[in-house]
């Protein structure tokens, strides 16, 4: 989702800022652009639709020279994508802005902006915030106070940054929402919404608080809080590495990534476990206080991180702790009734999905007794905002589409549920076979990934269907819900998941011969159960497409396709079982052609509501 980069340079800008914007890409886009105050003091603009890769060339076509500049990425919100709804926007030919977030009041702002002779070029919601803060330098105020005077006027949730042709070498930037970092060298400013902006040029970055306002000279940047006062914001160290994520040999980077699961789950265990014991220092300082006060949990996430969150439920609720699941965007508007000893629980691969942050936010006001995040990026929102952080250590994931990060967020809590279980005098037993079983996980990812020729040869079966039903029962019905999802975001075929129980209430009615169903089926307590729910399919002419185990007593025929998965404990099975899941919809979106990376109107860190 959109992108913000800027730097206040003593050589050329263009070069940092575009790069920038390449680091940025993985969030999501759909067109990009850059401004830079030339060295006659004018404003020179570039903008494209499409991807970084245009604007670069048409950078190419005709450089633009400057030491002072904004870029942006931006994922269409108000106004279609169009290189005048492209920003940074500009007003008067002296004053650029690019902008990330929602200005809800845009409407009412322009028709004052219209009766003051201001006119528009875009159908943006930004383009009035930039007008706004020209009106507030035409009341004489200075460039950071019109900034400030502008964000108090604004609402909504925002980031902005915003240079005058009049003054190179400066660039003021304002956070009410999404995130905003500066970097520093000696002689040099930069801002950016992530830190993979930030770290060709540096490691050291500080994390502006809603309300403030920065003002980034060549020599240093000066903040003020939403009181106006001077504040410092503590100075952090990145730990990540600032080489560019690298494709290798895969095709796409959700390949590399759905094959990079078994290491990704071995570096979530590491030093997670101490013989058949789950360390739970995992969680932080304050995991024991914490722990100890917890009577029940509370999830909170989005797609398919709440799909991690549901197959948590079962696990937690299994060794006896009360555990709800909501959807953050659902969370946040909803009035809770307080329940004594709730940790509130957020898993969210970015940290700075804005629904979740402001469930958590939500959470908080309302009494939560502790917080905790399951997250991959260290640097992020969440993981600040939260007293406890169980960090998946997954490694930067690009594609849209997450997989790594379910299999590892899912690791991270069922060992949540094991800690949890002491606390709740469940059988010491069987955290000792949990463990066991956690130990053999990278093997066993590595033996559903063996699958893969089979399942594409599978995928063939779907590259023409408009719909396909996924089912599942008991913690792998959300593994149905996720490989739905999958199939959606990135083949576009309109996928539904249902607990295989519910299908004679009412979506049996779809089935048909040009419906795939796709089960998956390990042995289970369930097994009987979902094979009566299979046979109910097949009666009424439905092709099934099953990942079983091979004990489960399924058998092939014609309208029955079964891969099997190699026998997994029922602890860790919901596991491996997406993995195959993943593999389809890779595959049939290779079928369909898709842009497996970037699918249309996807963004990979939803920074807006
Ligand atoms: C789907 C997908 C999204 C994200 C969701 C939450 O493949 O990736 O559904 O899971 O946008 O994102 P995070 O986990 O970053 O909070």
């Amino acid at each position: 989702m959109c992108g913000i980069v800027g730097a206040v340079r003593n050589s050329e800008a263009s070069g940092f800022l575009l790069e920038g914007l390449r680091r940025l890409e993985y969030r999501g886009y759909d067109s990009a652009g850059v401004v830079v105050i030339n060295h006659a003091g004018a404003l020179e603009r570039t903008r494209t639709i499409g991807k970084v890769g245009e604007l670069e060339q048409a950078l190419q076509r005709s450089p633009l020279t400057g030491m002072t500049g904004i870029a942006h990425t931006r994922w269409a919100t108000h106004g279609g994508v169009t290189e005048p709804n492209a920003h940074p926007h500009i007003c008067n030919d002296t004053l650029a802005l690019v902008c990330n977030g929602i200005i809800e009041n845009h409407e009412s702002l322009r028709e004052v902006q219209r009766a003051s002779g201001l006119t528009f070029t875009s159908e943006t919601d930004t383009e009035v915030v930039v007008h706004q803060v020209y009106l507030h330098l035409q009341e004489g105020l200075d460039l950071a106070d019109a900034v400030r005077a502008t964000m108090k006027e604004l609402q909504g949730s925002f980031a902005l940054a915003v240079v005058h042709a009049g003054e190179p070498g400066r660039l003021v930037v304002g956070r009410q929402g999404p995130p905003l970092l500066l970097g520093r060298t000696d002689d040099e400013t930069f801002v950016a919404s992530d830190i993979n902006a930030l770290l060709p040029v540096t490691r050291s970055y500080q994390v502006l608080e809603n309300g403030d306002v920065a003002d980034l000279h060549d020599t240093g940047c000066l903040i003020r809080n939403d009181r106006g006062e001077i504040v410092e914001r503590p100075l952090h160290t990145s730990a990540q590495s600032g080489d560019a994520v690298e494709l290798g040999d895969y095709r796409h980077f959700m390949q590399k990534e759905i094959h990079e699961q078994p290491r990704a789950v071995a570096d979530t265990l590491e030093g997670r476990l101490l013989g058949d014991r789950v360390l739970e220092d995992s969680f932080g300082a304050k995991a024991k206080e914490i722990f100890d006060a917890t009577r029940q949990v509370q999830i909170i996430a989005c797609g398919t991180s709440y799909h991690a969150g549901l197959v948590a439920q079962h696990w937690l609720e299994y060794v006896g702790v009360p555990c709800e699941v909501e959807v953050a965007s659902e969370y946040r508007y909803r009035r809770h009734a307080p329940r004594e000893g709730t940790l509130v629980v957020t898993i969210s691969q970015s940290g700075e999905t804005a629904d979740t942050l402001a469930a958590l936010e939500e959470a908080v006001r309302q009494g939560a007794m502790g917080t905790m995040v399951i997250c991959n990026v260290p640097e992020s929102s969440l993981v600040r905002e939260s007293d406890l952080a169980f960090m998946t250590h997954c490694g930067p994931e690009v594609g849209v589409a997450s997989t790594k990060t379910f299999v590892s967020a899912m690791t991270g809590l069922l060992l949540l549920a094991l800690v949890l279980s002491r606390r709740h005098g469940f059988d010491a037993g069987f955290e000792t076979h949990v463990v066991r079983q956690l130990r053999t996980l990278p093997g066993a990812l590595e033996s559903a990934l063996a699958m893969e020729d089979a399942i594409a040869e599978m995928a063939q079966a779907f590259g023409d269907k408009a719909h396909a039903l996924f089912l599942g029962r008991g913690a792998h019905f959300p593994i149905a819900m996720e490989g739905a999802l999958k199939l959606k975001e990135i083949s576009y075929i309109h996928a539904e998941a249902y607990p295989a129980g519910e299908l004679k209430h009412g979506p049996l009615a779809l089935v048909d011969e040009k419906i795939p169903v796709v089960a998956v089926a390990p042995n289970d307590l369930l097994i009987e159960k979902l094979k009566s729910n299979l046979e109910e399919v097949r009666a009424r002419g439905g092709r099934l497409y099953l990942f079983a185990d091979p004990a489960s007593g399924l058998v092939e025929s014609e309208d029955v396709r079964i891969l099997h998965v190699a026998p997994v404990d029922s602890a860790i099975a919901p596991i491996i079982y997406s993995v195959p899941l993943q593999l389809l919809s890779y595959h049939v979106a290779l079928i369909k052609g898709t842009d497996v990376d970037k699918p249309r109107n996807l963004a990979k860190s939803v920074t807006v509501e």
